[in-house]
């Protein structure tokens, strides 16, 4: 994309050369990380790989498919774990924290899942297993978990999953207790997207973290995706993200992308480094909110082309692995 090039150049010059990287402004704000979801396949690229293990900018991995369902229990009982310990070894090796992702999601599930038509007692049973097996496997060595992924609609009803409408939530506090035993000083989240504002997913979110406060089961954080469109930041992200806080939980950015109907153009990559300065201060401003992770680094490996047609250029650096002005937007959102 040599248009992509022309554009970025001039505004690439014009970013000083500084030690002020990601994860060391954001440790210097007081947060535990900066961080990125990874995955396998991309891990054969030496170039990325080198980028990937920069501690300067990243002490957090995040696999962005290899825990899945799918691709951890694809039969049932038959439990694989390769790809997982890929990346968790790729971080070890760099000293970098690993957030799981996840045990429970509606989507990327094996058929034995969807179409078993268990009961509920039978389903209960299986999430158990895979969630106590899979926190299990990893047992010391994961920072946090996102046990339970997406179960909410947007209008805060609960998601009518495969879960939901076999054990109605049951299968929230089976999955949240059966993490809690296979690895006690893991922390467990409950992440999810379109929770960014304040609205009534949030609401409906953050009603039961409540519930399954006082009813005694382990919830420790709250992760927010944080999958956003240039110029769409939403006015009571510090706000909302002080709202979950407030519910004695931890609060972390878990996948933080900005997207763009492309092509680029020097008016969009402007308000998506303002963006980018926007979610890190709202981030900075509530102690409670952790850590950040991008949903990947480059725009060469940003699932948003494959998903929104005709978007992209979603990430701090493009398709090179070149800083993009929005690098620097984070860079502003941590000193601010
Ligand atoms: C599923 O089983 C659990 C545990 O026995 C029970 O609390 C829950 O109400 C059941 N859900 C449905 C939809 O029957
Ligand atoms: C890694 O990605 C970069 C940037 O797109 C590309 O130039 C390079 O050829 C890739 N390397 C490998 C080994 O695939």
């Amino acid at each position: 994309m040599t248009k992509t090039t022309s554009v970025l150049l001039p505004l690439l010059l014009s970013i000083p050369l500084s030690i002020a990287q990601l994860n060391t402004l954001a440790q210097a704000a007081g947060k535990l990380y900066f961080g990125t979801a990874t995955d396998n396949p991309e891990l054969t690229n030496t170039s990325y790989v080198a980028q990937l293990q920069n501690t300067l900018d990243f002490h957090q991995l995040t696999p962005a498919n290899s825990m899945k369902w799918d691709a951890t229990e694809p039969s049932q009982g038959v439990f694989t774990f390769n790809g997982g310990d890929q990346i968790v070894t790729q971080a070890k090796t760099h000293g970098q924290i690993m957030r799981g992702h996840n045990c429970v999601w509606h989507n990327q599930l094996p058929d034995w899942v969807t179409a078993g038509n268990f009961d509920n007692a039978t389903l209960l049973s299986i999430v158990q297993n895979h969630c106590g097996t899979l926190v299990g496997h990893y047992k010391g060595q994961i920072y946090a978990w996102d046990v339970i992924n997406e179960a909410f609609n947007d209008d805060g009803t609960f998601r009518e999953s495969v879960f939901f409408t076999t054990t109605g939530t049951s299968y929230i506090p089976t999955a949240l207790r059966a993490a809690r035993a296979a690895d006690p000083n893991a922390k467990l989240y409950i992440n999810d997207f379109n929770i960014e504002g304040t609205g009534a997913k949030s609401t409906a979110l953050a009603n039961l973290v409540k519930q399954l406060k006082a009813d005694g089961v382990p919830i420790d954080g709250i992760g927010v995706q944080t999958h956003l469109i240039v110029g769409e930041v939403p006015t009571t992200l510090q706000q909302n993200l002080q709202n979950f806080a407030d519910l004695g939980v931890e609060v972390a950015i878990t996948e933080l992308d900005i997207r763009m109907t492309l092509p680029e153009t020097p008016v969009l990559i402007a308000q998506q480094t303002a963006d980018y300065q926007t979610v890190i201060e709202a981030c900075k401003a509530v102690s409670g909110c952790i850590g950040v992770t991008l949903w990947d680094w480059t725009d060469k490996f940003s699932w948003v082309p494959g998903t929104f047609a005709g978007q992209g250029a979603a990430c701090p650096w493009d398709e090179n692995f070149l800083k993009k002005p929005a690098y620097q937007g984070i860079v502003e959102g941590w000193q601010s």
